[in-house]
């Protein structure tokens, strides 16, 4: 019997006696009045068989076999040449925009155009790349960044738009690439939260140079934490292999990594011009990196997900349908929904509170709601510019509609770890608090 078989075996056996840890049969066993979590692992015993695995059997443990393998099963599956997996979503926008950077040869102050509503770590990689960020406003009826006040942001110096859909859902694709086209500018694409969405039947990093993906827990699938960066420009991705791999030249991985030559067949050369022998590449330092790495555990979950990834898709849409319908009959609530053209893979359901008062407002539905063991979220950060963090960086009333949502919009979860029976308690608590 092999090991994943013995380790599926003992998983077996321990959850027969104690069903209660394994989260996903207590899920099954939902009643009212237990957590309903907005998001969380879609797992069943193969991840964590996989998981287990890849601990007893591993040569190195950090990225190696695994974490190779998923690269290119997840290249495969979403249309790229190449990707990298690092460890996180975050880290997956720094080590991207450090490489692009480095790859175009943009300047310091070299600006990009971002939505001054989303999630703070897609603008942070543009400030600690010494770039600008340069902000556009949102449209309230779909919450997503208004493409006419892109259009008037462009300057000589803009480089590139960092796009990311509100919680997956598209914009209208064609009428961006259409300016970005007319203009020479690149498109970014932030996909986590938008994996396996589409724009008229395509992904929606089909068109970017390169493109993020978030392995979050509260993400599409999950790895536990885990990133990745994605393009179809092979010398991009392996410059983000370099800054997330301590700033090294070499880009061998995996079993690569046992070729006593290498990859390339040269590992030991004149690697350094003030250097007349020959180094080893391995510690050849090409640009000023990091060290973002992936465990290689994260590759073997992540190789399990991804097969499990249309399921999720079509979950994911099938509890978004229901909570519109339960919404649909509450009065003064808005469900955003999505365009003609777009197949939206729902990362959570944006909804907007539409009469607020000062006893009755989003904040108090919110609060009740959590009350009730039902987690909510923000629609992250609402305008950025309003956090201490970015406080120098504009005057957050230009963008009056990202502050209309911190008073209006939040989002409730629509993964697969929520049922049909959870959905329609939501609806009911919501009732019972208007
Ligand atoms: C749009 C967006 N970008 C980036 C991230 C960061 O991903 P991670 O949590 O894996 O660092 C998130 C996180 O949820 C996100 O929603």
């Amino acid at each position: 019997m092999s090991i994943n078989e013995r380790v599926e075996q003992l998983i077996q056996s321990l959850q027969s006696e104690r069903s209660d840890i394994f989260p996903y049969l207590a899920n099954n066993n939902w009643q009212k009045g237990r957590p309903i979590y907005y998001s969380g692992p879609y797992w069943d015993n193969n991840e964590i068989a996989a998981a287990i695995t890849s601990l007893l059997n591993g040569n190195w443990l950090s990225a190696g076999e695994n974490v190779r393998q998923f690269e290119i099963e997840f290249s495969k599956k979403f249309g790229f040449e190449k990707s990298l997996m690092v460890n996180s979503g975050s880290s997956a926008n720094l080590v991207m925009i450090a490489a692009l950077k480095e790859y175009f040869k943009w300047k310091d102050g070299d600006e990009i155009i971002v939505c001054a509503c989303g999630f703070p770590t897609t603008v942070n990689p543009i400030i600690q790349n010494s770039l600008k960020p340069v902000f556009v406003d949102i449209d309230f009826s779909d919450l997503n960044w208004d493409l006419e006040q892109i259009e008037k942001k462009i300057t000589p110096l803009t480089k590139a738009v960092f796009s990311s859909p509100v919680l997956g859902n598209p914009y209208n694709l064609d009428l961006l690439m259409d300016l970005l086209k007319s203009k020479n500018i690149h498109y970014i694409a932030d996909n986590c939260d938008s994996l396996g969405s589409k724009w008229q039947g395509e992904y929606l990093t089909k068109n970017a140079i390169a493109a993020s993906c978030s392995f979050y827990p509260a993400h599409h699938i999950t790895t536990i934490e885990g990133g990745m960066v994605s393009s179809n420009n092979e010398e991009i991705v392996s410059l983000a292999r370099s800054f997330a791999w301590w700033g090294r030249a070499c880009y061998c991985v995996g079993p690569q990594n046992y070729l006593p030559n290498g990859v390339c067949g040269k590992r030991f050369s004149r690697w350094l011009k003030d250097y007349d022998r020959d180094i080893d590449h391995k510690y050849v330092f090409s640009v000023q990196g990091y060290n973002l790495k992936p465990i290689d555990m994260l590759g073997a979950i992540g190789l399990v997900q991804l097969e499990k990834f249309e399921e999720i898709h079509l979950k994911r849409r099938s509890n978004k349908e229901r909570l519109t319908k339960v919404f649909s009959q509450i009065e003064g609530l808005r469900v955003v929904d999505e365009l003609k053209g777009a197949e939206t893979s729902w990362f959570g359901v944006p909804i907007v509170y539409q009469n607020n008062s000062e006893t009755k407002n989003k904040v108090n539905l919110v609060k009740h709601l959590e009350q009730s063991g039902i987690q909510t979220r923000n629609y992250f950060a609402g305008n950025v510019l309003k956090h201490p963090a970015y406080s120098g960086l504009g005057d957050p009333s230009e963008f009056p509609n990202a502050s209309k949502v911190l008073d209006d919009v939040f989002f409730i979860g629509c993964s697969p770890v929520i049922t049909e029976e959870m959905i329609d308690y939501i609806g009911e608590v919501i009732v019972d608090y208007l």
